[in-house]
This record gives structure tokens, sequence and C-alpha cells, in this order.
């Protein structure tokens, strides 16, 4: 059985357009009460408009995942309105394409690990006292095919993601070692991947955002006995790391 979601919080960063945006629409659908997470105050206010002309239950909320002070007044907002938060969905992330790995720069690195580890973890730790004070807490890491060694093993010549790939794969660590330490708890930490979802990101190649916002939403309102510490593709199916 699905936990109940009405009275939920959940809090999606990146959800102005692409998946986070379909990930919103889905979950608030359920009646769980949704914070849009944008960079940019316009683009944000633009999102929650179109939902909530659909009288779909979204507010939104400023947080540059590489910005510590917006994660901050963040936190604030969310413990002065709400006193918890149910569901974190680290789904900002950045790609672009990338040269084969001897010619990447540190900063390309740099970049994709800013966005795509180092901002989620700076959100999760800002954010787990909130989420250790629900019932039922689920946090679910966006991550990537790409973060996965047995997929790259898979694959032949699949060398031109070092830089995405391997902030993913550290993504991917951060789920799993999380979830070990939250065992004992209510919180459940996984991870999954949207599949090629026809976005921005993928200059529009890929399946509908409906189907990549899936596997998100399918953790994100995990039964109280579903698993943790796991990485699941888009069709919400366990699959190796
Ligand atoms: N699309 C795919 O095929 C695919 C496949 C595997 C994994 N993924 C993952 O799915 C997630 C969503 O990607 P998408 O395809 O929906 O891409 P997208 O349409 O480009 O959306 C990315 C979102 O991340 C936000 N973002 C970027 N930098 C940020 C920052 N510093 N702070 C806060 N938000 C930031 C963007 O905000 P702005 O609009 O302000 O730039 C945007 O809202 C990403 O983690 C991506 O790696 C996507």
């Amino acid at each position: 059985m699905a936990t109940a979601d009405t009275n939920k919080i959940a809090l999606i960063t990146g959800a102005n357009k692409g998946i986070g945006f379909e990930i919103t629409k889905q979950l608030a659908q359920k009646g769980i009460h949704v914070l849009l997470g944008s960079r940019d105050e316009a683009r944000g206010k633009k999102a929650v408009e179109q939902l909530t002309v659909e009288n779909l239950p979204v507010s939104l909320i400023i947080i540059d995942v590489t910005n510590q002070s917006t994660i901050d007044a963040a936190v604030n907002e969310v413990t002065n309105k709400y006193g918890h938060l149910d569901i974190l969905i680290n789904n900002s992330g950045v790609y672009a394409k990338e040269p084969r790995p001897s010619e990447l720069t540190i900063d390309d690195i740099r970049h994709n690990f800013d966005v795509n580890f180092f901002g989620a973890f700076s959100v999760t730790k800002a954010f787990l006292p909130l989420i250790r004070k629900s019932t039922a807490g689920r946090i679910v890491n966006v991550s990537s095919g790409l973060s996965s060694f047995h997929f790259h093993e898979s694959q032949a010549n699949c060398f031109f993601h070092l830089a995405y790939s391997a902030s993913k794969t550290s993504l991917n660590m951060l789920t799993y070692q999380l979830a070990q330490e939250l065992k004992k708890t209510t919180i459940k930490v996984n991870a999954c991947t949207p599949g090629l979802t026809a976005t921005d990101l993928t200059n529009f190649h890929g399946h509908s955002v409906e189907i990549g916002a899936k596997s998100s939403v399918f953790l994100a309102t995990l039964p109280d006995d579903g698993p943790t510490g796991k990485y699941f593709d888009e069709n919400c199916q366990e699959h190796p790391w």
C-alpha cells in the first residue's frame, strides 16, 4: 500500500522545466503540496502559474543548488511554513556535450560536480533535519544511466561523458551511503534514471517527460516497506549500479 499523500510536502530542485516540472505536476496531482524549486524567480513563477491554473497545490521556492545562501533561505522558509519536509527530489542537473576524457578541462569537470553532486549533497544536508521530522521521509536522487558502470561496460566506445558520468556516479554513492546511515529511520534514499528524455538537456531527443518522471514519482511515494539504497531504471525496475 502506498502511504497517504495528502498533507505531504515535497520539494523538487530544478523544477521550472523538463523532468522536474513534470515530477512536480504528477506529485501535485496526487494531492501532495509541491514546492517547485527554481534558481530563477521569473522562470519559477511562470512554471508555478502553469500548474496553479489547473488548481494543483504548487508554490515556488528559490534554490540555486550551487549557492548555499539560497539553500539556507529555502530551509528557513520550509521550517517556518511547514516545520517538516516529506519528499526531497534532487533533480537539478547540467549536461553538455563533452570531448574525450584526455581532452576535458578541470573546469568542465568542476561545473558538472558543482551542480550534479555538490549541489545535491548541499541541499540534502541542509534539509535532512526537516526530513527527519517527517513520518516517512523520501529522498530521490535523479541520476542517469551514464552513472552506471554496468551500463558503460555494456557499451562499446562510450567515453564521451566523463565529467557528467562521474558526477552522477558520485551521486549514486551519496545515495547508497546515506541510505545505509539512515537505515534504522523511516527515511528512504534511492536513485533513479529517467532514461533518455526529450528536454532542453538532450535537445529534445528521447521519450516523453511523462515517462521520464515516472521513476522519481515512484520512489517519492514508496510505501513504508519499500526499498532504500537502490538504483532504479525508467521502468521503476531495480538496476545494477
Ligand atoms: N533528459 C534526459 O535524457 C536525462 C537523462 C538522464 C538523467 N537526466 C537528469 O534529469 C535531471 C533533469 O534534467 P532535464 O532533462 O529535465 O534537464 P533540463 O530540462 O535542462 O532541466 C534542468 C533543470 O535543472 C536546473 N538547474 C541547472 N543548474 C541549476 C542550479 N545551479 N541550481 C538549481 N537548478 C539548476 C535548470 O534550471 P534553469 O532553467 O534555471 O537552467 C532546470 O530547471 C537532471 O539531473 C539530469 O541530469 C536527464
